[in-house]
């Protein structure tokens, strides 16, 4: 049987891979071609461990552009949520469906479950990465600015699995990431060693943010984090993007943030509302670059190059 090809990391696409991918979103968001189904009696099966809104509308609205079905599973309905070892979940579903997105806690659970698929595993979030908000990232960067290589953006707030996507972006894209982060929540040593000198750390916010091209952050207490909100709060005080932050980046830097945000907290509401914020493209754009994703997963180059033509 021939392996399939996974995506639980952004790692697991060369920098050429990515740049092409984010090519194609562009194509597939202006070409609403309903008459193009290339996984047409294709099923992904969506295992959500955490909640979502972007992840699941995106993946199950793609997939049914695509002439394929979703279906959405969660542990409160499944024997997952009883206990089922996670390799005898994999072993089973994988035998059903053509493909598997997963949203979980560990991201050796993401792993497991690819050691025992036999088809292609999309990461939907773990605590460690989200590759899949980077896709939409990074496409949303090129359509406002052309591409990201030699450019510098800040990671302002938590070291958290935005973060790890992000630096592994900037080792793909080739761009410079200042990351300003309290010290007990900076990222993972392994993963910032990887990216060599392209990242860097700062001690405030406005020195991080200075000159960028984008900048950017994230919740401050993620999905399982809930019990430590109280704690992060008084941590991350001095880690909002505010207009100060902004006004320390270029005049024409953008504003990312993957949502759900909270106002007040690690954004001001006049910078994610403000004319520099992308955010809601950002959110739009999960679905085309996911659809990106699923072809460059379960279709041959012939049935890709279709909708080029
Ligand atoms: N950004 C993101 O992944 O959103 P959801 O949690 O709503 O899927
Ligand atoms: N860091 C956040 C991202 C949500 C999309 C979390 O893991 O909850």
């Amino acid at each position: 049987m021939k392996k399939p090809r996974h995506f639980i990391s952004l790692l697991d696409l060369t920098g050429d891979e990515l740049r092409q991918l984010i090519d194609r979103a562009m194509t597939l968001k202006h070409v609403r071609d309903h008459d193009y189904q290339p996984l047409k009696g294709q099923v992904l099966g969506m295992i959500f461990e955490k909640s979502s809104t972007r992840t699941r509308v995106s993946f199950e609205t793609g997939m049914a552009h695509f002439g394929g079905h979703a279906v959405f599973l969660s542990p409160r309905d499944t024997q997952l949520g009883r206990g089922e070892p996670i390799a005898d979940s994999a072993k089973v579903i994988s035998r059903m469906v053509d493909c598997v997105m997963l949203r979980t806690h560990e991201h050796e659970t993401v792993v497991k479950f690819t050691e025992n698929s036999r088809v292609p595993v999309i990461n939907g979030l773990t605590d460690r990465e989200h590759p899949c908000q980077l896709l939409a990232d990074m496409q949303t960067y090129f359509e406002h600015r052309g591409d990201i290589r030699g450019k510098t953006v800040a990671w302002i707030g938590d070291g958290n699995n935005m973060c790890h996507s992000y630096i592994h972006a900037s080792m793909l894209l080739d761009f410079n990431l200042h990351i300003a982060a309290p010290k007990a929540y900076l990222p993972n040593s392994e993963i910032v060693a990887l990216a060599g000198e392209r990242v860097k750390f700062f001690d405030n916010t406005v020195d991080a943010a200075k000159d960028v091209d984008l900048v950017a952050t994230d919740v401050w207490a993620s999905m399982g984090q809930e019990d430590e909100q109280k704690l992060r709060e008084i941590a991350f005080k001095d880690y909002q993007v505010d207009t100060k932050v902004m006004a320390a980046a270029k005049p024409d830097a953008l504003f990312m943030h993957c949502l759900p945000a909270h106002r007040g907290e690690e954004v001001s509401a006049d910078v994610i509302d403000g004319k520099q914020s992308v955010v809601f493209d950002e959110a739009e754009n999960r679905l085309h670059s996911q659809k990106a994703l699923l072809e460059l997963l379960l279709c041959g180059n012939a049935k890709i190059s279709l909708l080029n033509d």
